[in-house]
């Protein structure tokens, strides 16, 4: 198969969508890649790089797009991309669908085949494709809310860590899913003291039996979120409900009983926050003040380390790249985990959450392929 890889063209996006490694895997079995020049400068990977890997280069995505069979990105298609797309053509990206009615539009009339990578479930009915990215998120929480902390960036001017004789900060993780692990994971490494909390008590049982009391576990009610509210120098937010939007866990009244000068990091920005007092902002400008506490709400946290963040996701992305290549779409058939990631097949929509957020019909994927 003919494989293409067009530069990202998304504001402040920076992955790629395959790095060299990927490339020798597929030429190895076979298949060509084909990569819009320049398209691993946010990565720091070079079109010598690439070529050396096996990948040919185009001097723009047009040439991309009119050559490849299947097209994979990272971020959903702009419009521009989309127009480019033809019938039959694959494309295999996040998407985002729901809440985009434009870009629904868009594939629905190129007649392509999107397979999104948020709606791949595993065997267990995990979403394999996008824990990386909470990975990412989760860790890298830490990290922002130990750099808002400090008095030079308007925080309490509190170490995380404290030193010998001075205590740590405090730090409560809400939601201990994979954003929310790896979140405890870094926070607890650099030495703060942490109370995770979240409303599956089995979670609560995992972390317990994983830190040794180490870290301290909460049932998630309003009554403990606001007593440690008060408690805590940094609020990590990772909660998920599936298909719902995040719920307000931290109300405006909580916010003004909390210490001035501390740290919200709200990483479930994307499915509308979990603080009442959250909204998106980006890396560019990426917090404000409420109430004297400092909230950072980048809705794609990921973007500030794109070289990790592609080859997170290149990881669990390349064995379904690999298993398109080789089998074409018949891939989805022999995995159902697969199939639910189709979303658009030849103008006719296949995926039911999309369908009811935008109220169109849809065609259930198994019937028509
Ligand atoms: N901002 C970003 O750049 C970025 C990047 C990656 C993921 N995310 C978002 O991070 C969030 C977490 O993702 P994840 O992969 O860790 O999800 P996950 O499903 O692995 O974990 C979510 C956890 O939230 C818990 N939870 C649900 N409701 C709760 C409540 N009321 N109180 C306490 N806990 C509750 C669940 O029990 C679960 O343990 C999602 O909204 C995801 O979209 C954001």
């Amino acid at each position: 198969m003919r494989i293409g890889v067009p530069k990202e063209i998304k504001n402040q996006e920076y992955r790629v969508g395959l790095t060299p490694g990927a490339i020798t895997e597929l030429t190895h079995a076979g298949h060509s890649v084909l990569l819009e020049t320049g398209a691993g400068d946010g990565i720091d990977v070079s079109d010598v790089e690439y070529k050396a890997s096996g990948g040919d280069i185009a001097r723009n995505a047009a040439t991309v797009f009119a050559s490849a069979d299947m097209i994979v990105k990272v971020k959903e298609p702009q419009p521009i991309e989309c127009e480019m797309l033809r019938p039959g053509q694959i494309i295999f990206t996040y998407l985002h669908l729901a809440p985009d009615p434009v870009q629904t539009k868009l594939l629905l009339a190129s007649g392509a085949t999107a397979i999104a990578y948020e709606t791949v479930h595993d065997s267990a009915g995990r979403l394999p494709l996008l824990a990386p990215m909470s990975e990412v998120a989760g860790r890298l929480s830490v990290q922002v809310a130990a750099h808002y902390l400090q008095k030079t960036e308007g925080g309490r001017g509190v170490l995380l860590s404290g030193v010998p004789g001075v205590e740590p900060a405090n730090v409560m993780i809400i939601g201990a899913g994979v954003a929310g692990m790896n979140a405890t994971q870094l926070a607890v490494g650099l030495g703060a003291r942490v109370v995770v909390v979240d409303k599956s008590v089995q979670r609560l049982r995992e972390i317990d039996q994983l830190y040794h009391g180490r870290v301290q576990t909460i049932s998630s009610t309003r009554e403990s979120i606001d007593y440690y509210s008060q408690w805590a120098d940094v609020i990590i937010g990772a909660v998920l409900v599936p298909g719902a939007s995040a719920p307000k866990l931290i109300t405006k009244a909580m916010l003004s009983k909390m210490k001035r000068g501390s740290v919200l990091v709200d990483i479930a920005i994307d499915q509308g926050g979990c603080f009442e007092t959250s909204h998106p902002t980006t890396h560019d400008n990426p917090v404000y003040e409420v109430d004297g506490v400092i909230h950072y709400c980048v809705a794609n946290m990921p973007g500030a380390v794109p070289r990790t963040s592609a080859y997170a996701l290149h990881n669990v992305t390349l064995p379904y790249v690999l298993t398109l290549a080789n089998n074409g779409l018949d891939a989805l058939k022999s995995d159902p985990g697969f199939m639910s990631g189709l979303n658009v097949y030849r103008g006719q929509l296949t995926n039911a959450a999309v369908a009811e957020a935008q109220n169109r019909s849809y065609v259930l994927p198994e019937s028509i392929l």
